[in-house]
């Protein structure tokens, strides 16, 4: 059998380049090799693309930086695959399909897939449109307005508009109120992110997303119930899985609980009223189709303590693969292993 070639790009630019490492690593070794072989490029973080050409069992511990080569893809439709440079010389390197691997920016945003679809590769995932407004906490909420998805109260602030943050801040204060989540709209593994308790907090709440991206949201906190549901699938073919429940070590899901710390827990499937994993298993997929979705995402909601409502948070098109990841357990616990589930992902991007 004709073994396709899998381009897996990971690392890259993003301040989620650690994280991207290991889902990757996760990925490459459970990729069915009886059907494709893996070609991996490692994107350090000042960018530069470097392949590895030895063995793929021992990734983790291959020093990029000593034996990986310079290897780029080229926009250039006609000979679609990776060129791999060495002095002088260029190698043409078919690939069939690219599996990005790739969190945050540059990688989760919709640039990398411009890339892939100017080169006319086909790719795992979301395409341009739907990766950009994704990674746009604020886009992302004015999609989910327009479908009527109830979601915290919020205000984007553009922080180079005085007039935007006053306003803003004004709103923030009356109508938002304290405790309130201050985010970068375009970051993800929390990072950024605070809560702030009150007006010195936000201050300094403020500044600490700023420094990441000009544009900033803050958020009512939301008192509940963490949940995500994984979604797979293409047009009208798509599939929400069980639901599962995080419980965050520490007040909120910031980046040492999600990665440091194993007190965080993940239960799944969740232990919430049927009605509600039903709502939440609905809305996933309302929101994935509303964004233009393809391939995969995972989306979290709020479980409202008070008021049992069901709320919307985010949508994340390359979620977690590393081992502890919630994606990858939540199609687990539906009877779709890793490999299985990878190989629909691949399946599904050669359509
Ligand atoms: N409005 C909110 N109310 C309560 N907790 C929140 C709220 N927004 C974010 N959080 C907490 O912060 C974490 C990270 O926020 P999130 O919006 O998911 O950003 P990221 O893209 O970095 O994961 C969430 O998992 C949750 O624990
Ligand atoms: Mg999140």
């Amino acid at each position: 059998m004709y073994k396709k070639n899998v381009l897996v790009l990971f690392g890259g630019c993003s301040t989620e380049h650690e994280v991207s490492k290991v889902s990757a690593y996760t990925v490459i070794a459970n990729i069915p090799e009886e059907k494709y072989n893996v070609i991996p490029v490692y994107i350090t973080k000042e960018g530069r693309w470097l392949l590895y050409d030895g063995s793929i069992d021992n990734l983790r511990n291959v020093p990029w930086e000593k034996f990986g080569t310079s290897a780029v893809l080229s926009p250039d439709r006609v000979n679609r695959g990776l060129l791999r440079i060495v002095g002088d010389k260029v190698k043409y390197i078919p690939v069939d399909v690219v599996f990005p691997v790739l969190h945050g920016a540059f990688g989760e945003d919709g640039t990398i897939q411009g890339l892939l679809e100017l080169s006319g590769l086909q790719y795992v995932g979301c395409g341009v449109l739907a990766s950009a407004i994704c990674m746009d906490k604020a886009y992302t909420k004015i999609i989910a307005e327009h479908i009527g998805m109830a979601q915290a109260e919020y205000v984007v602030l553009h922080t180079w508009d005085q007039e935007n943050t006053d306003a803003g801040l004004k709103k923030a204060r009356h109508k938002i109120g304290y405790p309130c989540f201050v985010k970068p709209a375009n970051t993800g593994s929390s990072i950024g992110i605070s809560k702030a308790k009150n007006k010195k907090e936000l201050t300094a709440a403020i500044e600490a997303a700023r420094s990441l991206d000009p544009k900033v949201i803050i958020e009512k906190a939301i008192v509940g119930r963490e949940l995500e549901c994984a979604v797979l699938g293409h047009n009208s073919d798509v599939k929400a899985s069980v639901v599962g429940e995080i419980i965050p070590a520490g007040e909120f899901y910031d980046y040492d609980a999600k990665y440091n710390n194993n007190d965080s827990k993940t239960i799944f499937p969740a232990e919430i009223p049927e009605e509600s994993t039903e709502e939440i298993r609905r809305k996933a997929v309302e929101i994935f189709k509303a964004v233009d979705g393809k391939g995969l995402a995972r989306v979290d909601f709020f479980l409202e303590n008070e008021t049992n409502s069901v709320i919307f948070n985010e949508i994340n098109t390359i979620p977690g693969f590393t081992s502890i990841s919630m994606y990858p357990a939540l199609w687990q616990s539906a009877d779709l292993p890793l490999p299985n589930l990878i190989d629909r992902l691949i399946e599904i991007a050669l359509h």
